[in-house]
Formats: C-alpha cells, structure tokens, sequence
C-alpha cells in the first residue's frame, strides 16, 4: 500500500487501539467521517491485462451507522493489501469473504478479476453494494446475506475464503467458527484456501482461538513483505487448514 493511503489510514488508527478487557462488547466503531468517500490504494505487482497502471485506487464508501463493518477495519486493510500482491493470478477463481463490513477485501478481489461473494449480515449489504458500484466492480462481486448464526445459503464453491478483523465479539465466536467448519469440507475432499486476518485486542481472543483448534490447524502467512509492520499493529496474517 502507497504512503498516502497509509496516511489516509493513519487518521484512523485511533479507533482500533488494543483493549485487554474481556467484555463481550464490540470495540466501539469510533467518530464518523466528514467525507464518506475515501480513496484507498494499493501497490498490484502484477501486469494489468490491459496495461492499466499497476498501482490502483479503490473508493470506499464507510457510514457506521449500520454497524461496526460499515468502516475499514486494519486487519481488512491488510488483507486487501495482500490480495492485491496477488493480482491478476486471482483472474478466474471463485473468493467468498465473510464478515466483509464495507467490501473492501472482496472488492480488491474482483478488481483483479475473481469472482467474488461479499458477505455480512443484512443491514451491511446497502454499504457493500454502494461500494460495488462504486467502484464500477458489478461483473465480478455481489454482496449476500451469509450471516454466522443463519444456516449456510447455496453458494458457489469457493476456492478462496477470505476474512479479515472477525475476531471481536466474543458470542460470535462459535458461530464463526461454525461457518468456517461448514464451508470448508473434510480430508479429503478439496479444500479452498482460506486466508484469516486478525487483529488481536482482547485477552479473550484466546477462546475464539481454542474453539478454531477444533476443526482446524494454521500457519502465518510468511511470504507478504509487509508482515513485519503489521505485526508490530498485533495484526496476524494466518491460512487455516481443516482438520481430518
Ligand atoms: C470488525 S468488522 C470487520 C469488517 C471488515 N472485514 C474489515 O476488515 O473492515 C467485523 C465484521 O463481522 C461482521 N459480523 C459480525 N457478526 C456477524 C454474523 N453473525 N454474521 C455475519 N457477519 C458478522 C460484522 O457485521 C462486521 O462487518
């Protein structure tokens, strides 16, 4: 991610401060923004099919007001970034992302040409389909209803899972994890590769950890030139392997 987005970012750092408290209350989303547009950016290393400049520039439309996922979250923000490090190798690939909040992971997707499941609970899906728009992105990404404590709706198999800063509501916890088992089927059958961005805030976090151990192994993702100043944010890049 350029600079000036991390500047733009930067403002915001003040809403996602680490609290060791146990509450089964969500971080507080923070003040609303005076402009509700901002624009976000990301370094693409690879080649635009049609030449495009590799660097690319994302509009995100962020109102709270429906809930905490209606802002970017840091731990989306560098999931997005390592999306787009990806790039064009995503063309093609089916990418489901739950607890999308404004889209942002999944719109960074689609911009590379996957097709991409945006999801949350319903109240989000006005701000994630604005953000479709938005960003002109309506052939690759739609926004769903995928809500944890719902049962599953039919869905494309996906070969990506992706989600970013969903550890934060202790009650959600086991109906993450529930999600996550019920979308990735067992040994042997294929499995998609699933990409988990978290933040850690909370002493509690811990728990969510011990229900995920369960029904799956990981590992940090070690190859995002990034990963040394996102840790130093208490933010950890993991893919999560489903276990027999
Ligand atoms: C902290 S926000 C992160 C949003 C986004 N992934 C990001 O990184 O900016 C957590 C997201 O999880 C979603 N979420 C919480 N409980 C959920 C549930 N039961 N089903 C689906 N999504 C849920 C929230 O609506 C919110 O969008």
């Amino acid at each position: 991610m350029e600079d000036e987005s991390l500047e733009t970012l930067g403002s915001l750092r003040h809403l996602f401060s680490a609290d060791d408290s146990d509450s089964d209350r969500p971080p507080a989303p923070g003040p609303f923004f005076r402009n509700p547009i901002m624009q976000i950016k990301f370094d693409s290393p690879t080649r635009h099919p049609e030449g495009l400049p590799r660097s690319i520039s994302l509009s995100l439309f962020v109102d709270a007001g429906p809930g905490c996922g209606g802002i970017a979250w840091p731990a989306g923000e560098v999931l997005a970034s390592y999306i787009a490090r990806r790039g064009f190798a995503l063309q093609g690939l089916n990418v489901l992302e739950l607890g999308s909040g404004t889209g942002l992971v999944g719109l960074v997707a689609g911009y590379h040409g996957a097709h991409v499941c945006i999801t949350d609970q319903a109240p989000l899906i006005p701000i994630m389909e604005r953000n479709i728009s938005l960003n002109m992105l309506q052939s690759n990404v739609t926004a769903a209803e995928l809500d944890w404590a719902k049962p599953l709706p039919y869905l494309q198999r996906p070969d990506i899972i992706l989600a970013a800063d969903c550890v934060y509501f202790e009650p959600a916890f086991p109906l993450l994890v529930s999600t996550l088992a019920a979308l990735v089927p067992l040994p042997p059958e294929r499995a998609p590769e699933v990409l988990f961005c978290y933040k850690k805030r909370r002493k509690a976090d811990k728990r969510f950890f011990a229900l995920l151990r369960k029904h799956f192994t990981w590992s940090v993702v070690d190859d995002d030139p990034a990963r040394e100043r996102y840790s130093r944010e208490a933010i950890t890049l993991l893919r999560l392997f489903r276990r027999s």
